[in-house]
């Protein structure tokens, strides 16, 4: 193996680079994949507000008997609780849901492209509840390059990670450089590509791209535990979902193979330079605007 399975951020926490994601996880469905997850051995689950599964989260921890250093635990602010009170209170909401006192790694969902100043607000709240030991490290997402100057022009703390679009047919290579420029981890999201995805009109996947199936076949692993090796030996984090068990094991299952430079450089070439998720120069309150419960 070429690469610590941890990664260490840019004010020294350590977070484990493979991690289990549950966008889009029913709140019904949570609570066994993620138990199903932390049994596999992940030790950084990634959620958010948004997502709306933040309780059966924390109660998949709970019941896991784990100590509670030993998993490292990520949410999202959503755009509605952006502003500096909004966000302090959007943090109490996640932490209650959670059931935790204190978070591993806070991060705002999106930019707010047409009313940054929110955004900034947003993140100094996020400042503040570092400074006070609520969280162990802050970050962003969805943050093009920039969104990332306009925040560093204002912000004290540079942000630990930016959770971002990165899979095979979507890598964002200039974002990359831009944040590893800045100390600025890339975690990225749909790492195997799971988002709908269109190339031509047609629907796509990443899981069937011929590329990735003849380098699996050659280390007799499966497509998506090439890309997700290709994430790691790069130095990234990733966040796979998935709501099936034997998947969430087989996506754990990527410490035993190594890809070659050239390996990593084809699906590199992958790219088509077209994300598969919403623009983030195009969120606003108006078009993805919705209340965060409290409980
Ligand atoms: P499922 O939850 O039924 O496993 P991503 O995190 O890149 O967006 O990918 C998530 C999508 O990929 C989900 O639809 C998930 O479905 C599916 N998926 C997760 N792991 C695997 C895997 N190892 N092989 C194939 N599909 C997978």
């Amino acid at each position: 193996m070429s690469e610590s399975s941890t990664l260490s951020l840019n004010n020294e926490v350590v977070m484990p680079a493979l991690g289990f994601g549950v966008f889009q996880t029913p709140p019904d469905e949570t609570r066994a994949a993620v138990s199903a997850a932390l049994a596999a051995g992940y030790r950084l689950i990634d959620t958010a507000a948004a997502y709306g599964n933040e309780r059966q989260v924390g109660e998949a921890i709970a019941a896991s008997g784990l100590e509670r250093s030993d998993v490292f635990v990520e949410t999202k602010i959503w755009i509605s609780d952006y502003g500096y009170d909004r966000t302090l209170h959007g943090f109490e909401k996640s932490a209650r849901k959670l059931g935790l006192d204190q978070l591993d790694l806070l991060i705002l969902h999106q930019a707010l492209p047409s009313d940054f100043d929110k955004t900034l607000e947003a993140y100094r709240a996020l400042e503040t509840l570092l400074a006070d030991g609520k969280v162990r490290a802050i970050g962003v997402s969805n943050f093009m390059v920039d969104h990332l100057r306009s925040l560093l022009d204002h912000a004290n703390v540079v942000p630990a990670v930016n959770q971002i679009e990165v899979h095979p047919y979507f890598s964002q290579p200039g974002l990359q450089t831009t944040n590893a420029e800045h100390g600025i981890l890339t975690q990225a999201w749909s790492p195997i590509g799971g988002i709908t995805f269109y190339r031509d009109g047609q629907h796509t996947s990443t899981l069937q791209d011929p590329v990735i199936g003849e380098i699996a076949q050659a280390h007799g692993k499966s497509p998506a535990q090439v890309m997700l090796r290709w994430h790691l030996q790069q130095g990234r984090s990733a966040i796979p979902k998935s709501t099936n068990p034997q998947r969430i094991g087989e996506n754990f299952d990527v410490f035993d193979f190594d890809l070659s430079t050239d390996e990593l450089a084809r699906i590199d070439a992958l790219d088509t330079g077209r994300r598969g998720g919403p623009e983030p120069e195009a969120i606003t309150l108006a078009s993805f605007g919705r209340d965060i419960p409290e409980d």
